[in-house]
């Protein structure tokens, strides 16, 4: 059944699942695994739609696909990514989580950010939306950090990253990733939050982890971060199983008989007049 944003809030050490997923088959198999929830990641503008980066991704994009995420998932704990800017006000924000949760069906709503998003999270939790807060490596705003590199590193960075991720607590997020950290910042921010943390690229001590769906099952071979372990090398079978359908199609061994459909003889006697 369906988890609440109440048991995610307190799961301190509890080793949760979550991993992303965009459209129907996917969710659904995420749902199947049993995963603890599924993330409709704005990742989505680089692994399903083919952008370079975050930045691009829109609103109408991120609730399409949660549609059909959850159509898929009808029972899982589904957090839906606030993309770029659409939280810049809380306003916006506002709007934005309306339609994720009304229309799209998710559970609660993810943004970026450290003490400057504070003041949003604040309103959207007082208006009753459960909010995940995302720090350390934040994608939409990547290029400002100098890149996809590992951040809090120095002692400014780190304390940074501490002092954001209690900001955000503070502010009322259910949970908080923390993405390209170092192993110990990411195991000392989950000992000071209550809530719960979800690491990607953070080591083994938060309290959940997350993979990006096209990253685990090897479809996104863009690029590999060091942090995605890939559980398939799904890529080469899809390529292999299209070249053999083409080359079937082109000597003329598919369709044979068994995928396909006859027709009675009197019938086509008749038929043919
Ligand atoms: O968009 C995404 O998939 C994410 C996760 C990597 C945390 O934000
Ligand atoms: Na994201």
């Amino acid at each position: 059944m369906r988890r609440t944003v109440q048991e995610f809030r307190k799961a301190k050490g509890a080793r949760l699942v979550y991993v992303t997923a965009y459209d129907y088959p996917t969710a659904r198999l995420a749902e199947e695994a049993g995963v603890d929830a599924i993330l409709v990641g704005d990742s989505l503008g680089m692994v399903v739609l083919g952008y370079e980066s975050t930045v691009p991704v829109t609103l109408e994009e991120v609730l399409h696909h949660t549609k059909a995420a959850r159509r898929g998932a009808p029972n899982t704990f589904l957090v839906a990514d606030l993309p770029y800017l659409s939280y810049a006000t809380l306003d916006r924000a506002l709007q934005a989580a309306e339609r994720l949760l009304k229309e799209g069906g998710a559970d609660a709503v993810k943004l970026e950010g450290g003490k400057e998003v504070a003041e949003v999270v604040r309103g959207l939790t007082r208006a009753g939306v459960p909010v995940m807060g995302h720090v350390g490596l934040t994608p939409q705003t990547a290029s400002a950090l100098g890149g996809y590199r590992v951040q809090g590193k120095d002692l400014d960075s780190a304390r940074r990253i501490l002092e954001d991720a209690l900001a955000l607590e503070e502010a009322g997020v259910y949970g908080l990733v923390l993405e390209l950290v170092p192993t110990p910042l990411a195991r000392l921010v989950t000992e000071r939050v209550s809530v719960h943390t979800v690491g990607i690229g953070a080591g083994p001590f938060t309290d959940a982890q997350v993979l990006v769906f096209h990253d685990l099952v090897g479809l996104f071979e863009g690029f590999k971060p060091r942090f995605v372990k890939r559980y398939l090398e799904a890529a080469p079978l899809f390529r292999q199983a299209l070249a053999r359908y083409a080359e079937e199609v082109r000597s003329g061994a598919f369709p044979d008989e068994a995928h396909s459909f006859g027709m009675e003889e009197e019938v086509l006697k008749r038929l043919y007049g």
